[in-house]
């Protein structure tokens, strides 16, 4: 609007002020065009009409996505009494694909026009203004009941509140024992030598089809072919997997239960390792039936000074020995290194408390490290290196967002839909598509025509 204002004045101050007063040529063109104009124009309205195509009545470019619909006006608009009218409904939308509810509790529901602005050429509809949340979030109610969120944010970099997760007094939930500091130290002590750990050695998408370093590769549904979606089309890029012991630990945190074996014990519930050891100790004594007479020749057991008669035990004696004893090892010294266990009085064996390893900390918003791939980890994951206890938030603050995501052209989105869902996707109705392709050809055998051509 500006522009165009300036550029009149401009022009406006070039006119030739005596232009009228002298003959010129071009004056009895402008008669000739002034008559062939507006008949030029109604053979174009008419040729429109003939082919059917509604494009001329448009106020504006359609949206990327809706641009195959510049043909097809009525699949949005509304006739009134037979007549084009500019007003659009929610139904209309409706029938190619839900915008489903955003609260419940919301004290209105604005319709779809208001935020999705169409005829502006937006490359992305859904790329609202602030002011479509603000018009509630700069002073929410909700009805019913009182609110469970800030009531009154204007933007992201004016007053939206701290994160729920960084908020002082919240804690990390994870069960799992962990210090960063020691893991990340240099020459830690790895399966064949020194070694430097790196974020990436337990942290990656889902999506990631790298090697591990210290453990089994993850276990694919399916083919276990690598990802074939682009980066951009891959969901699971998004979030950090879990942290699991069989990829990110096992190879420097074996689970060996007796020194007659090399091999480790599953690492599984109490029940299945239990179950494990004493089908190894059968086995073992089965082949190695000698070691059922146990004697004070044992070297690593101190030298008894006068003789003692060996004790000779049944199998199963030996079995449910050498299993407690692998077992006290077990629960109170291995798997206790990571886990909190209990041992419940009435249950002969314990108890692993549930991981509760977080994987969505933001439950009201969204976020994509695959977006952020070009920084360090450590840039918002300050506290990570520093970290001695599992309980401690790692996660970054608003401000470290406010660096890149403020005002100016020279910055990353700040506008709420770029963190924030609006409908509330797990209410979406499907859509049944019952349109033919809209072309000039096939929409003539469609339908009756969709305009009155007395409309302006
Ligand atoms: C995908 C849906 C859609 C299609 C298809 C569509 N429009 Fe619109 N149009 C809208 C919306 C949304 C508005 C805003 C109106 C409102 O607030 O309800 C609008 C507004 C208008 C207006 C009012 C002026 C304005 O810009 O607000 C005119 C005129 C108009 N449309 C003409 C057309 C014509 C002509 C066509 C066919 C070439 C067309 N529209 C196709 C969605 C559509
Ligand atoms: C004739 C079917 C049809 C109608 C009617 C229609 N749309 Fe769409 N719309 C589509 C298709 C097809 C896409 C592209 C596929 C997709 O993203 O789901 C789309 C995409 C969108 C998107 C996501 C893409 C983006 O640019 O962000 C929004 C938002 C949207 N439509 C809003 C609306 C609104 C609001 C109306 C009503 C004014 C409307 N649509 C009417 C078919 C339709
Ligand atoms: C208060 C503003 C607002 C209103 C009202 C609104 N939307 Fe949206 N819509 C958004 C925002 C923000 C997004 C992007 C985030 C999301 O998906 O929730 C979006 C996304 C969409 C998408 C794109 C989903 C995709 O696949 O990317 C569709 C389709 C859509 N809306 C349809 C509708 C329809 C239909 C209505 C009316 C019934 C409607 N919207 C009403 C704000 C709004
Ligand atoms: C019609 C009013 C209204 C509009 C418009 C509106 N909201 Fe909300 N919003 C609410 C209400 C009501 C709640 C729930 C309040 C409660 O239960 O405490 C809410 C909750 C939220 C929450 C926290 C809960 C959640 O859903 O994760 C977020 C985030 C949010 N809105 C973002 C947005 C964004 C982004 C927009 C714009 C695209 C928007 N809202 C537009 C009324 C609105
Ligand atoms: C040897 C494996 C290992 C390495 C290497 C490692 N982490 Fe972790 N990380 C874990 C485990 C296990 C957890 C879950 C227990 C916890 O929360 O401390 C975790 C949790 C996290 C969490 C989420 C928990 C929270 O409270 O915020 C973040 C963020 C994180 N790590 C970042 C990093 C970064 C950044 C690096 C590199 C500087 C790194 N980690 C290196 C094993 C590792
Ligand atoms: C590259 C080898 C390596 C990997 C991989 C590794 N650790 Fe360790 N871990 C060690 C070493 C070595 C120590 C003893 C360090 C020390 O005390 O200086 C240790 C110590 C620990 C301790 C005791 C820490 C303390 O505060 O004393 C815990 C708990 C632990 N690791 C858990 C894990 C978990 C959980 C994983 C997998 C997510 C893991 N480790 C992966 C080598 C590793
Ligand atoms: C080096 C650290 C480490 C040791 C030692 C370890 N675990 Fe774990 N354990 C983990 C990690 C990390 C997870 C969570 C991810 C996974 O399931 O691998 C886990 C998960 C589990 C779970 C599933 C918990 C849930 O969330 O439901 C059980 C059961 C379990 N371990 C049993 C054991 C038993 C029994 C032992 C001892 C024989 C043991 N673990 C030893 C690291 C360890
Ligand atoms: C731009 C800032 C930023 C960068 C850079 C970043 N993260 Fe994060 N990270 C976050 C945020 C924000 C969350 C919380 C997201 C959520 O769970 O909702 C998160 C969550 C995590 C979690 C918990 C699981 C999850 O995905 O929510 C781990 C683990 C983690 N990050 C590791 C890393 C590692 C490893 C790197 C480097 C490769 C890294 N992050 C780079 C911002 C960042
Ligand atoms: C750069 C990302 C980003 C932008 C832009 C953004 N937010 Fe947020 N917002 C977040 C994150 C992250 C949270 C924390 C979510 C959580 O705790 O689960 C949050 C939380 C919220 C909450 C819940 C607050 C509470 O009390 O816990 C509301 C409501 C909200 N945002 C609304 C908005 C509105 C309205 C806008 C636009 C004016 C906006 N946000 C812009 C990232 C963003
Ligand atoms: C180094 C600058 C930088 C920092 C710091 C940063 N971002 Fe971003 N972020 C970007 C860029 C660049 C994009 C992609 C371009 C865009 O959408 O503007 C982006 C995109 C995003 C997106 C959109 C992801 C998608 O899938 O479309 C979200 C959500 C987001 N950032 C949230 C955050 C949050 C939350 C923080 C703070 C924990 C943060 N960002 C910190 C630069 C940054």
């Amino acid at each position: 609007m500006r522009r165009a204002k300036l550029t009149t004045k401009k022009l406006a101050q070039r006119i030739d002020l005596n232009y009228f007063k002298s003959s010129h040529p071009f004056r009895r063109l402008r008669f000739i065009l002034s008559v062939s104009a507006p008949m030029l124009a109604l053979i174009w309205l008419g040729w429109f009409a003939i082919a059917r195509n509604d494009r001329v009545y448009s106020s504006g470019k359609m949206s990327a996505s809706h641009a195959v619909l510049t043909e097809r006006c009525s699949s949005c608009h509304l006739k009134e009494a037979g007549v084009f009218s500019s007003k659009t409904s929610d139904g209309a939308c409706e029938t190619c694909h839900d915008g489903p509810i955003h609260h419940t509790n919301q004290v209105f529901t604005p319709n779809c026009a208001t935020c999705h602005r169409e005829h502006r050429g937006s490359l992305r509809l859904a790329a609202t203004s602030d002011a479509s949340c603000t018009q509630c979030h700069a002073n929410l109610r909700a009805a019913g009941s009182t609110t469970h969120y800030a009531r009154n944010i204007r933007g992201f970099n004016s007053n939206h509140p701290e994160f729920a997760a960084v908020r002082a007094g919240s804690v990390d939930p994870g069960t799992i024992k962990f210090n960063h500091r020691v893991h990340l130290k240099t020459n830690l002590a790895g399966p064949s030598g020194p070694v430097q750990l790196a974020c990436g050695d337990c942290h990656r998408p889902a999506a990631s089809n790298e090697p591990a370093r210290f453990g089994s590769q993850p276990a694919k549904a399916g083919s276990g072919a690598p990802e074939r979606e682009p980066p951009s089309m891959n969901p699971e890029r998004a979030y950090m997997a879990p942290v699991s012991y069989a990829q990110h630990c096992m190879a420097c945190h074996g689970l060996q239960f007796d020194k007659r074996f090399s091999e480790s014990a599953p690492h599984d519930t109490p029940d299945v390792v239990h179950a494990f050891v004493v089908e190894r100790f059968q086995r073992y004594i089965a082949a190695h039936p000698a070691e059922l007479r146990i004697t004070n020749s044992d070297p690593n057991l101190p030298q008894k000074p006068f003789p003692v008669s060996p004790r000779v035990l049944t199998p199963e004696q030996w079995v449910s020995e050498r299993t407690a004893e692998s077992e006290q090892l077990l629960w109170r010294k291995t798997c206790m290194q990571c886990h909190a266990m209990s041992f419940p009085a009435r249950r002969p064996l314990p108890m692993v408390a549930k991981s509760n390893i977080t994987v969505r900390w933001f439950q009201h918003a969204v976020f994509n490290h695959d977006q952020h791939r070009l920084l360090r980890c450590e840039e918002c994951h300050t506290a990570a290196r520093t970290s001695q206890e599992t309980s401690d938030i790692l996660l970054p603050g608003i401000k470290t967002c406010e660096q890149c995501h403020h005002s100016g052209s020279e910055a990353a989105e700040t506008r709420c839909f770029e963190c924030h869902t609006y409908h509330d996707w797990r209410k979406e109705k499907p859509a049944q598509g019952n349109f033919p392709i809209f072309g000039q050809k096939r929409a003539e055998s469609v339908g009756k025509p969709e305009f009155n051509s007395t409309v302006e």
